[in-house]
């Protein structure tokens, strides 16, 4: 049987990987600088986040959702002290695109309405609503377009207001840094004014944090620089740190009743174990703090190169834009210098995601690496 071919390869087969480094079947080693698109939080392999996992297999891998989990309650409580976001409840499902999915029906559940508000460029994964939600017309089947999404320039609050009074929209679904998009941020002033104008409308506002979160810009999530208090807060990626998990936190004013969302895999026992794991190690390792200073330290490396037009993004969610197309200098980067790292919707941005553990001499390797290239 072949497999459904809609990837575009690189022609390397990583067998093993350990922190920052990834090793293909020839034993030929890899600077980590795209985390599996910002999937490796913790580091590849970390030692406890193993342990984690393989010592709940040998008790018990899954039961379904009709029993009690004492370490979904676990993880929520670890989740509310390490966000800080306090009061609200969590869901759990399996991918950001389920997490959007979920945020989205309970939106419109909560509201009785069925409108979407999204942003230009915007990315939130493939399925029904989420992938309508996606500014990317190539991914958005003829069955996904009976969804009601209006599109609206990051940071045009007059076009959210011209839509939101309609009083039609159920939510703004909104990265506060767009990943695939190009790593664009609006201000603290156009969040803060998006969040009021949800609230006046009865309009709920969706943060998708799937990339952001966990640690990745520094702060545990991304609008937490904006002093904003979202309704649903989305997540995945970092989460599992390769462990296919997601979920939301969703806002005490939003009650839940029997039946309203559900999933069998979701919150499963491996899954709660490794996303533990992530949450103690982030904790005990300080990779937030880590990822501040390791951010600056890339920015400030990023200012002595002549040929950038600019970097954009946040701690360790950052692009480097060209004015000219990446794809060529990624390549070379990956086959010559063995780094990976990741483009995106923009064609002149070279992305650089790595494990929120990486350190400066490995920045130093890229940069030597890039100086050569260019
Ligand atoms: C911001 C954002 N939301 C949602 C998704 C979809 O996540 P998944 O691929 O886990 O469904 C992605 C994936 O890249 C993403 O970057």
């Amino acid at each position: 049987m072949s497999l459904f071919n809609v990837y575009p390869l690189f022609d390397i087969t990583p067998v093993i990987a350990n922190n920052v480094y990834v090793y293909d079947k020839k034993g030929i080693q890899y600077l980590d600088l795209y985390g599996g698109h910002a999937v490796i939080s913790i580091g590849h392999s970390h030692p406890k986040y193993v342990f984690a996992i393989s010592n709940q297999i040998k008790q018990i891998g899954f039961y379904s959702n009709a029993v009690h989990n004492s370490l979904q309650v676990e993880l929520a409580n670890k989740l509310e002290d390490i966000s800080n976001c306090k009061d609200y409840q969590l869901f759990l499902c399996n991918s950001g695109a389920e997490a959007n999915e979920n945020a989205l029906k309970l939106a419109s559940f909560h509201t009785g309405k069925k409108k979407v508000v999204a942003f230009k460029n915007a990315f939130h994964g493939r399925t029904s609503a989420a992938v309508a939600a996606t500014d990317n017309p190539k991914i958005v089947a003829p069955i996904n377009s009976q969804q009601e999404v209006d599109f609206v320039g990051l940071g045009d609050i007059k076009a959210v207001d011209a839509i939101l009074k309609k009083k039609e929209t159920c939510a703004v679904i909104l990265e506060c840094i767009q990943g695939v998009g190009g790593l664009d941020e609006s201000t603290t002033k156009f969040y803060q004014e998006l969040s009021l104008l949800c609230k006046k409308y009865n309009t709920l506002l969706i943060v998708d944090e799937v990339q952001s979160g966990f640690g990745r810009t520094g702060d545990f999530f991304a609008f937490q620089k904006h002093n904003i208090q979202p309704d649903i807060i989305t997540m995945a990626k970092g989460m599992g740190n390769g462990f296919p998990v997601g979920g939301i936190l969703i806002h005490p004013n939003i009650k839940p009743s029997f039946c309203l969302l559900g999933s069998t895999f979701g919150g499963n026992h491996l899954a709660c174990a490794a996303t533990l794991s992530v949450l103690n190690v982030i904790n005990e390792e300080r990779l937030m703090q880590n990822v501040k200073e390791v951010s600056d330290y890339f920015l400030e490396k990023a200012s002595a190169l002549p040929q950038l037009k600019k970097v954009k993004g946040r701690g360790l969610m950052l692009g480097l834009e060209f004015d000219f197309p990446i794809t060529s200098l990624r390549k070379a980067l990956l086959y010559k210098h063995k780094i990976f790292t990741g483009s995106a919707k923009n064609a002149n941005i070279l992305r650089i995601l790595p494990p929120l553990t990486i350190q400066k001499m490995h920045i130093d390797k890229f940069f030597e690496a890039l100086h050569k290239e260019l």
